[in-house]
C-alpha cells in the first residue's frame, strides 16, 4: 500500500484514470474526490472511480494523506487554496498540470513560497479525451511522468510522489521546470496549436460541406488532437506563452519557405525537407519501441 487516504481534486481524464490505476494496483486504500462540475461528481460516484465524493474541497481533503490536483493548469493555484483549509498539517499535494513553470510560480504567489511539501509533476500520458467517464486504468503503464522539484522541497514528499506514479507502471524523471515547458511546447503545444488551427481553417473553407465528407485517414490521423479540451488547452497556451511564441514564428518561417520552394519552383529542395522530415520521425519512433 502506497497511500492509505487520498484525495483527488479535479474529476477529469487524468484524475479518474489515476484513481483507477492505482485502485487495480492495490496502492490505495480509500479514494475520496472533488468536482465543481456536479455531472463529474456523479459520473465519479456512478462509474464508481472514486470512494466517496464530496460538494466541497474542503470536506473531500479532511484525512487524505496525499492530494492530487488534476485540474486545468491555471486553476492549480486555486485548487490549492480551496482545499489547504481542510488539509493534515503532514498532507502532500501534488499536481498532474502540462506546464510547469507556471504552476510553480503560480503556487509560489498564492502560499509566499512553493511549500516543502508540494510536488510538481506531469504524466506524460493521455488522450483527447475529457472527463472521469474517459478514464483508463492502463493509461500511464509504461510512459513517462516528469518531477521538476523545487528548492527546498521535501525529500519524502517527492519520494511518496514517485512511488505513487510507480505503483501505476509509470517511469518517473526528474527535469528543471524551464527544460519541461521548452520541450513540451515543441512536441506538445505547438502540435496542438496547428491541430486546431489547420480544423478551424477547413472549417471556414467547408461551405459545400464536401471537404469533411471526403476526408480520409491522413485528416482524422492529423486532426484527432483538435478534439481536445479547449479549456484546458487554452491554459496550456496561456501558461507556456514565452516558449510556444518562439516555436510558433519558427513553424510560421518554415512554411513560408515552403511556400517559396512552391513558388519557385524547388521541387528538389521540398522532396529534401520531406525527406529530412521523414527520416527524424522513424529515428523518434525507434527511440520509443
Ligand atoms: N488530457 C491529457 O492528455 C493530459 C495529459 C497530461 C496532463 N494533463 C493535465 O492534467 C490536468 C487535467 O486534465 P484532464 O485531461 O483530466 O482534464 P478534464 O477536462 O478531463 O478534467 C479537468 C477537471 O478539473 C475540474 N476543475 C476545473 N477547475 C477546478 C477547480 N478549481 N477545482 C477542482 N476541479 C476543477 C473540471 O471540472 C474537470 O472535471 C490538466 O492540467 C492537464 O494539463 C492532461
Amino acid at each position: 500500500m502506497i497511500v492509505q487516504r487520498l484525495a483527488i481534486i479535479g474529476l477529469g481524464l487524468i484524475g479518474g484514470s489515476l484513481a483507477r490505476a492505482l485502485r487495480a494496483a492495490g496502492a490505495v486504500a480509500h479514494i475520496s474526490g472533488y468536482d465543481p462540475d456536479s455531472s463529474r461528481r456523479q459520473d465519479a460516484e456512478r462509474l464508481c472511480v472514486i470512494d466517496k465524493v464530496y460538494d466541497t474541497p474542503v470536506a473531500a481533503v479532511r484525512e487524505a494523506d496525499l492530494v492530487v490536483l488534476a485540474v486545468p493548469v491555471m486553476h492549480t493555484a486555486d485548487a490549492l487554496l480551496d482545499c489547504l483549509p481542510g488539509c493534515k498539517t503532514d498532507v502532500v499535494i501534488t499536481d498532474v498540470g502540462s506546464t510547469k513553470q507556471s504552476v510553480l510560480a503560480d503556487v509560489a504567489r498564492a502560499c509566499g513560497s512553493v511549500p516543502p511539501w508540494f510536488v510538481a509533476a506531469h504524466p506524460i500520458a493521455g488522450t483527447e479525451k475529457s472527463g472521469v467517464a474517459h478514464a483508463q486504468t492502463d493509461l500511464f503503464r509504461r510512459h513517462r511522468v516528469i518531477l521538476t522539484p523545487h528548492d527546498g522541497q521535501d525529500p519524502a514528499a517527492r519520494a511518496l510522489v514517485n512511488r505513487m506514479w510507480q505503483a501505476v507502471g509509470a517511469r518517473v524523471v526528474e527535469m528543471d521546470a524551464a527544460r519541461h515547458d521548452a520541450i513540451f511546447a515543441a512536441t506538445s503545444h505547438l502540435p496542438h496549436i496547428l491541430a486546431f488551427s489547420f480544423v478551424d481553417m477547413l472549417a471556414q473553407l467547408d461551405g459545400e460541406g464536401d471537404i469533411f465528407s471526403n476526408a480520409g485517414g491522413g485528416f482524422r490521423d492529423f486532426s484527432r488532437i483538435a478534439s481536445s479540451s479547449p479549456q484546458m488547452w487554452h491554459d496550456i497556451v496561456r501558461a507556456n506563452t514565452g516558449a510556444v511564441r518562439s516555436l510558433l514564428d519558427r513553424q510560421i518561417n518554415e512554411l513560408q519557405n515552403i511556400r517559396n520552394m512552391i513558388d519557385t519552383e524547388r521541387w528538389d529542395d521540398l522532396k529534401a525537407l520531406f525527406e529530412r522530415a521523414r527520416t527524424a520521425r522513424e529515428r523518434y519512433l525507434t527511440q520509443i519501441e
